[in-house]
This record gives structure tokens, C-alpha cells and sequence, in this order.
């Protein structure tokens, strides 16, 4: 059924294991994360992308709703990457249970206050709120080893966040990117994680790992361990979509079959690695 996001990370919490956060653009990506939490016995987030909410609006929100509603497994409506103060006003009033303040594009000064003013607003509603310090890069931002450093989560900064802006979970840059890894593979700073848990754990503030596309079964376990509680998952996700559509039956109904299927796959691989799997 619908559940709350806070919820399913205090449940992760206890148990010692994450919660896979998937991003969904349509009617298929919803069905096959929900089919795939009903199989695994497992709770998943649906998020929505501002730009998945600009193409789907009410109905793909509406979508997920219904869908979680009906599921035999909890489910959460979790609004992704809210960039601006428009956007993030309006995934107040849509119906998500929580959602992301994304303000890792300002100054420190200016992420606190922004991050702030929406946190104060979700909590009046009871919407859990994730926000991120430090920035994450995609690998096609060629960036100099100077600058990578310089958008990773400061711990000192992190203390000063979490206490000026009330957030309930942290996402963290510690060398994890949108989309795919270098060929060299992720390089994790599992030594930052593990500060920055210390400091978390304190709070009663969880940690969320975007970017996780890419990640190896061990970097996953890590990160767990040092205490990780959602991952974000697309990249893969939307692969998997986009994989399927080269098959040779061009019928529209056996296409969107095929692509539910091959996503599914993707996001019930996901449950197992963060340990969710069998926790529904
Ligand atoms: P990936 O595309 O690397 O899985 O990252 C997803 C994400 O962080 C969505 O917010
Ligand atoms: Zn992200
Ligand atoms: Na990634």
C-alpha cells in the first residue's frame, strides 16, 4: 500500500539495509517497479524527475499513487532533484510523501537558506525532506581533480546544514555520479561516508547515495554498512527501456510488455544488492 518514506528508511534503519529510489517517466516504469517490490517482497520509492513531471504532470503522479495504493508492498511517491523554489512549491501541493531540495548548484550560504525555507513548509505538511551538500557531477562534466575534490561533502559543512535547515536526510557527494563511471570504474570515499555517518547517525538523519547506476555488489555493501539508507536508481533503469526497444517484434503492446519486463529485472537486481528484498 501507499506508505510513508520515513517509514520505509526507519524500517532500513533497523534492519540494516537500503531502500532503492527509482525514477519513473511513465506508465511501464511505474508497473515494473511495483511489480518487481511485489515479487521481491520488497518496499520501493517511485521518484519523479522535475523534467519526468514537466512530460507526465498529474496523471504520472496520480499513476504512482494509485499504483502504490494498490500494491501488496509499501510504496512512496518521492519528488527528485528540486532544483527551484517554483518547482518544489508546486511538489508541495501534488500529493509526495517526501522530496528532495536540490539547492547543491548555490553557495553554501545560499543552499542553507533555500534549503531551509522549503524544509519548514514540508515539514507543516509532514513531507519528509532529503536535501544534498557538496555537488554531484556527471562524467561528462571533464572536471580537474581540483574541482572533484572541491564538490564533495565537507563534514564540517555538513554539521552546519543539518542543524541550520532541519533536513531528515542527507545526500551525500563522496565521488558517486549521475550516470555512468569513469572506465576506471567508482572511486567512493568510503573514509568521508564513514565521518559523515558519524555525524548523521547523531542527528537521526538518514544518508542517500544518488547516482548509484553503476555501482558494484561491493561498493553497494560498503556503503551500507557505513550506513546508507536510499539509493537512487535511473540510469540503468532507462537503459534497460532502451535496450528492449531494438528487439525484433515491433507490436506496440508486446514493445511495452518487453520494456516492463527488461526494467523490472534491473530494479529486482537493485532490491537484492541493498538488501530490501524479502524486508515486505
Ligand atoms: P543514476 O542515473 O546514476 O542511477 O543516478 C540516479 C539519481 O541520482 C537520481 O536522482
Ligand atoms: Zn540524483
Ligand atoms: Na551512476
Amino acid at each position: 500500500g501507499l506508505s510513508s518514506t520515513k517509514d520505509l528508511l526507519l524500517n532500513a534503519e533497523k534492519g540494516g539495509y537500503a531502500i532503492g529510489a527509482f525514477n519513473v517517466y511513465n506508465l511501464e516504469g511505474v508497473e515494473a517497479v511495483v511489480a518487481a517490490a511485489e515479487e521481491q517482497h520488497s518496499p520501493a520509492i517511485l521518484q519523479i524527475h522535475p523534467g519526468s513531471l514537466k512530460q507526465g504532470g498529474i496523471p504520472l503522479i496520480a499513476c504512482c499513487i494509485s499504483a502504490a495504493e494498490q500494491a501488496t508492498v509499501p510504496i512512496t511517491v518521492h519528488f527528485d532533484h528540486g532544483t527551484s523554489k517554483q518547482d518544489l512549491l508546486e511538489a508541495l501541493e501534488l500529493g509526495f510523501d517526501s522530496l528532495m531540495v536540490d539547492g547543491s548548484h548555490l553557495s553554501f550560504t545560499e543552499n542553507v537558506s533555500y534549503t531551509k525555507f522549503i524544509s519548514s513548509l514540508a515539514h507543516m505538511k509532514g513531507i519528509l525532506v532529503e536535501a544534498e551538500l557538496g555537488r554531484l557531477s556527471g562524467t561528462e562534466d571533464d572536471l580537474t581533480v581540483e574541482d572533484y575534490e572541491a564538490k564533495l561533502t565537507d563534514a564540517n559543512q555538513a554539521q552546519e546544514f543539518i542543524d541550520e535547515t532541519g533536513i531528515d536526510a542527507l545526500a551525500v557527494c563522496i565521488g558517486n555520479v549521475h550516470g555512468k563511471y569513469p572506465a576506471s570504474g567508482p572511486k567512493l570515499r568510503l573514509d568521508l561516508l564513514k565521518d559523515l555517518h558519524a555525524l548523521t547517525s547523531k542527528k537521526g538523519v538518514f544518508l542517500v547515495l544518488h547516482g548509484a547506476s553503476g555501482l558494484s555488489k561491493e561498493l553497494i555493501k560498503g556503503c551500507i554498512e557505513l550506513g546508507v539508507r536510499k539509493f537512487n536508481v535511473n540510469t540503468e533503469v532507462r537503459k534497460a527501456y532502451m535496450d528492449s526497444l531494438s528487439g525484433p517484434n515491433k507490436d506496440l503492446v508486446h514493445v511495452m510488455a518487453a520494456a516492463k519486463e527488461a526494467m523490472k529485472a534491473v530494479v529486482a537486481e537493485k532490491m537484492h544488492l541493498f538488501g530490501s528484498a524479502g524486508k515486505a
